[in-house]
């Protein structure tokens, strides 16, 4: 497929899917908003693909909301459009995501970060929230998953502001980045990680990643039963079979995804 605001490419198991809006700092228009849904549909249902790394430019992951192109919109349209409602896509994909943040990740762009399953920062990554600058509030998770991501101060002290941003390692300590790298190795480590990832059982990856996306919407004791109901059941499969089978028999486990 075609694209206008991203690219797409294929790194043995792994899909590297780039935002490619360079003119406008990544600004994330409902078209590039469109293309990134259907080529994460589209990697999902891929039985070659195993994980996914989505980055930007190194100056920009993304600069947010495309502001030019929602200035003038008003409550009722967005309203009846559900503006923002085809944001949530990237939550379900199945596959892990990392995102690989190389420069400005403000606004809809730290908030898509925070949609990824993993975050790697180049060094000169910042990580924002300046909604309430153009007097608006977050509205893709900036104001929930922020605050579990860094804490209540640092993401108030974020959010109320608009102008306390966190630099890489200031992400990486506050827990909201898992690594920082160079800038011009970032996207490389990132889909050396994602690839090993992919490399394991697709579903064993898929499962856990479902387990711990259940402690953002469940209570402790649901959570742990919805664990313990797919651990249970990762024992129908060849996937454990072999694992463990090599594990005993002191070799590499081949899982064939079953
Ligand atoms: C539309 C944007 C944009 C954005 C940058 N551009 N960010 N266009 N929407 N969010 C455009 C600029 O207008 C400019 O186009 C070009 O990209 C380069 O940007 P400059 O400002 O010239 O670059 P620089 O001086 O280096 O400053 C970089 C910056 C600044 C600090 C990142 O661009 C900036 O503050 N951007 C807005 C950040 C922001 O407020 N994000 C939150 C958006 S609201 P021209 O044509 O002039 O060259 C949001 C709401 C989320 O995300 C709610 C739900 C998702």
């Amino acid at each position: 497929t075609n694209y206008e605001n991203i690219l797409v490419e294929t790194r043995d198991n792994v899909a590297l899917v780039t935002l490619n809006r360079p003119k406008a700092l990544n600004a994330l228009s409902s078209s590039l908003f469109h293309e990134l849904n259907d080529a994460l549909k589209k990697v999902d249902g891929d039985a070659a693909i195993g994980a996914i790394v989505l980055t930007g430019s190194e100056r920009a992951f993304a600069a947010g909301a495309d502001i030019k192109e929602m200035r003038e919109s008003n409550y009722i349209d967005n309203y009846k459009s559900n503006f923002l409602g085809h944001w949530t896509f990237i939550t379900s994909v199945r596959k892990p995501v990392i995102a690989a943040v190389n420069g400005f990740a403000l606004g809809g762009g730290c908030e898509l970060a925070m949609m990824c399953d993993i975050i790697y920062a180049g060094e000169k990554a910042v990580f924002g929230q300046p909604e309430i600058k153009l007097g608006t509030i977050p509205g893709a998770g900036g104001t929930q998953r922020l605050v579990k991501a860094v804490g209540k101060s640092k993401a108030m002290e974020m959010v109320l502001t608009g102008s306390f941003n966190l630099n890489a390692h200031e992400a990486e300590r506050a827990g909201l980045v898992s690594k920082v790298f160079a800038p011009e190795v970032l996207v490389d480590e990132a889909v050396k990680t994602a690839s090993k990832i992919a490399s394991l059982s697709q579903p064993m990856v898929q499962m856990a990643k479902e387990a711990m996306n259940q402690s953002f919407e469940q209570s402790l004791a649901n959570g742990l039963l919805f664990e313990r109901r797919l651990f249970h059941s990762t024992f129908g499969t060849h996937d454990q079979r072999e694992g463990m089978l090599a594990f005993v028999e002191k070799r590499k486990a081949k899982f064939n995804h079953n």
